[in-house]
C-alpha cells in the first residue's frame, strides 16, 4: 500500500472527548481531513455548536453529542448514546482532562482529589471499557489516551498533584489495556504533550502572565506547542500507519523533558 494510503480514515469513525476546543477540536480536524466521520463531545453546548460548524463548513463529516465527563454517571451516559447513535466507533480518543487546580498536597481536600481522578481517569476507563468492547468483534480499534509531561515528570511550576496522579494512572491504564487487547487487533497507546497554548493554560497565564515565558524559556525549541501540531501524531496513531505500534506513550513537548 503506498505510504500515504496509510494514514487514510476513509470508511472509519471516531470519537474525540473534547473535541470542542483546544487540542481535541485540532486532532478532530486532523482525523476529519483524513477522511474518518468524527463524533465530538464536550460540556458546553455553545462550544460544541461552534466547533461543529467550523469542522462541518470545511467540509468535514461532524457530530457532537454534549457530557459533562467530570461526572463518571454522564460517560456511562454519553457511551450509552455513542454506541446507541453513533457506532460503529473504530477510534477513541479520550482527550479531556486537566489540571483545574492549583492547590498544595498538604492542602488539598479529598472531594478535590477525587474530582480531579474522575475528570482524568474515571471517564476514559468507562469510555474505554463500553466502546472499546464493542471493538473487539470487530477484530480492529485505536485507542489513543491524552496524557501529559506530567505523568512522567512532576512539573516545578506548579501544584494540584491529583493531575500527575492521574495522568501517570491513565498512562499505565494504556498499558495495560493494549496488552490484553492486542490479541484482538486493538492498539492503545497514549500521548504526553508538553505545554501547548489552549484556552486551559490562557487561563493559568491569566493569572500570572510570567508564566508565558518562563515556560517557553524551559523548552529546548524556546515555545509553547501550537495546538494544530498535535494532529499529525493523533492521526498516525489512528491509522493503520502505526500498525505495529501499541502501548507507547508519544512525548511531544518540543524537547521539554531534555532539560
Ligand atoms: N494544553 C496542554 O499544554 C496540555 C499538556 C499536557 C496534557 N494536556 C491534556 O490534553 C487534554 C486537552 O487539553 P487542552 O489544553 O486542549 O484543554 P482545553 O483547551 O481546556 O479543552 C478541553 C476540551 O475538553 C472539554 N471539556 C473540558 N471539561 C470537560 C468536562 N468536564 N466534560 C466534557 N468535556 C470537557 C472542553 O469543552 P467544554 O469546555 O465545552 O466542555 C474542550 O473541548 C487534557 O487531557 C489535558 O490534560 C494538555
Amino acid at each position: 500500500m503506498p505510504i500515504l494510503d496509510r494514514f487514510n480514515l476513509t470508511g472509519r469513525r471516531a470519537l474525540i472527548t473534547g473535541g470542542s476546543r483546544g487540542l481535541g477540536l485540532e486532532m478532530a480536524r486532523a482525523l476529519g481531513e483524513a477522511g474518518a466521520e468524527v463524533v465530538i463531545s464536550g460540556s458546553n453546548a455553545e462550544h460544541l455548536h461552534k466547533a461543529c460548524e467550523d469542522l462541518c463548513s470545511e467540509d468535514l463529516h461532524v457530530t457532537s453529542v454534549q457530557a459533562d465527563l467530570s461526572k463518571p454517571e454522564e460517560a456511562e451516559r454519553l457511551s450509552d448514546v455513542v454506541l446507541n447513535e453513533h457506532a460503529p466507533i473504530d477510534i477513541l480518543i479520550n482527550n479531556v482532562g486537566g489540571r483545574r487546580i492549583n492547590t498544595p498536597t498538604e492542602d488539598l481536600a479529598l472531594e478535590d482529589w477525587q474530582r480531579i481522578l474522575d475528570l482524568n481517569l474515571t471517564q476514559a476507563f468507562i469510555l474505554t471499557k463500553r466502546i472499546g468492547a464493542a471493538m473487539i468483534p470487530r477484530k480492529w480499534g485505536r485507542i489513543i489516551n491524552i496524557s501529559s509531561i506530567n505523568a512522567l515528570w512532576p512539573g516545578k511550576a506548579m501544584r494540584g498533584r491529583s493531575y500527575e496522579t492521574s495522568k501517570g494512572a491513565l498512562t499505565m491504564f494504556t498499558k495495560a489495556v493494549a496488552a490484553d487487547w492486542a490479541v484482538h487487533g486493538i492498539t492503545v497507546n497514549a500521548i504526553a504533550p508538553g505545554p501547548f497554548l489552549t484556552d486551559a493554560n490562557k487561563r493559568w497565564i491569566g493569572e500570572k502572565p510570567a508564566f508565558e515565558g518562563e515556560v517557553a524559556d524551559s523548552i529546548p525549541m524556546g515555545r509553547w506547542g501550537r495546538p494544530e501540531e498535535i494532529g499529525p501524531l493523533a492521526l498516525y496513531l489512528a491509522s493503520d500507519a502505526s500498525s505495529y505500534m501499541t502501548g507507547s506513550v508519544l512525548v511531544i513537548d518540543g524537547g521539554k523533558l531534555l532539560w
